[in-house]
């Protein structure tokens, strides 16, 4: 039996790569910190249904003993690093912690699979946001990176990180560069999950209006649920190899509002404030990714369109918001 360990397992990919790894028969580890393990009904509400089947361990990214000894006594043969601040405004807030946990956090993650579990496929979260203000459209293996953020740079470290453990030590490692991810598992500072929960409550009389940024920013978003098997595809592979994971479609802001409110009838001009506050210090205008060697290597390609994936969003959080736990199910 093949044995995976995740960080970040209680975040939407973690839940949904947990999913996918037990329906193949995987023995699946966790790395969650101590505080989720006390509050397990409030931190863990993603992997809620899946807790019986998983074996969690408490450890911490910015500790390299802890991380060590989780690694050592599980022995992995794969490991699917998703742990991160990923929220990207967070990362103006607070420059030094994102840049600690994620490039730190990283490090200690392969250099403790380096020493404990060097037969370990170690997957690495890259994202969209390494090409930042882009260089071309669409942007594939080879464009070259141009971050906008503390967390788009945390993210090229890591990326750069793992290459170097792969060509120094001659480890399996490798990066997904995946563009935006969403689901009704999504966290509701995320901005689809902010429109789609707000246009739920909007709609049943519990809010009036949705402050918001940027309108105009454009986005390749997908399903999360679709993006977690590209990874697992990629760590099943002959070669360590990075990969970018996409639609190859992009749409606004504006757009996602848009539909989202038109799903329940809704015209978004009439609730949606802009908010100058909510407005970046430097922003990514529009992230587009060309996944053909995604197709062309792994065979994958996403199966859920924007529309689709609008529409699961806002069904989702209609349902929660009728039945009262929109306001408790989240984070
Ligand atoms: N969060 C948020 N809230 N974003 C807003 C808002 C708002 O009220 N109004 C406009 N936006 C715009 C942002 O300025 C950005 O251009 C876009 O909506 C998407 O913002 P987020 O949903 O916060 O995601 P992101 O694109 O910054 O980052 C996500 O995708 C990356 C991959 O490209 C995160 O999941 C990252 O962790 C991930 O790496």
């Amino acid at each position: 039996m093949k044995v995976a360990l995740i960080t970040g397992i209680t975040g939407q990919d973690g839940s949904y790569i947990s999913e996918l790894l037990l329906d193949q028969g995987y023995e699946v580890h966790g790395i969650v910190r101590r505080v989720a393990l006390e509050y397990p009904e409030h931190r863990m509400w993603r992997i809620r249904h899946l807790l019986d089947r998983l074996q969690l361990h408490p450890a911490s990214l910015e500790s390299y003993p802890s991380l060590f000894k989780v690694i050592q006594r599980v022995q992995p043969n794969e490991c699917y690093h998703l742990a991160a601040q990923s929220y990207v405004s967070y990362s103006f807030e607070d420059e030094f912690s994102t840049m600690n946990a994620n490039v730190n956090g990283t490090h200690y993650m392969l250099s403790a699979i380096r020493e404990a579990a060097p037969n370990c496929r170690f997957y690495f979260a890259g994202s969209s946001e390494m090409f930042g203000k882009v260089r071309e459209v669409p942007q594939n293996e080879d464009t070259p990176f141009h971050p906008r953020s503390a967390y788009g740079i945390s993210k090229v470290a890591g990326y750069e990180l793992t290459r170097n453990y792969r060509e120094a030590y001659g480890l399996f490692m490798l990066s997904g560069i995946l563009y935006n991810h969403e689901s009704p598992r999504r966290g509701f500072e995320f901005v689809t999950r902010k429109i789609t929960s707000h246009v739920a409550r909007i709609k049943n009389g519990q809010a009036t209006e949705v402050r918001l940024g940027n309108l105009d920013a454009k986005r390749d978003w997908g399903h999360a649920r679709d993006y977690v098997r590209a990874m697992w595809l990629m760590l099943q592979q002959d070669t360590p190899e990075d990969y970018v994971v996409s639609t190859g479609e992009s749409h606004s802001v504006r757009e996602f509002a848009d539909l989202a409110f038109r799903t329940v009838g809704l015209n978004y001009e009439d609730h949606v404030r802009i908010d100058q506050n909510l407005i970046r210090p430097a922003e990514v205008d529009i992230l587009c990714g060309d996944a053909t060697k995604s197709k062309e290597k792994l065979n994958w390609e996403h199966s859920t369109s924007f529309e689709e994936l609008v529409g699961e969003m806002v069904e989702a959080d209609m349902k929660a918001s009728e039945d009262g736990s929109l306001v408790t199910n989240g984070p």
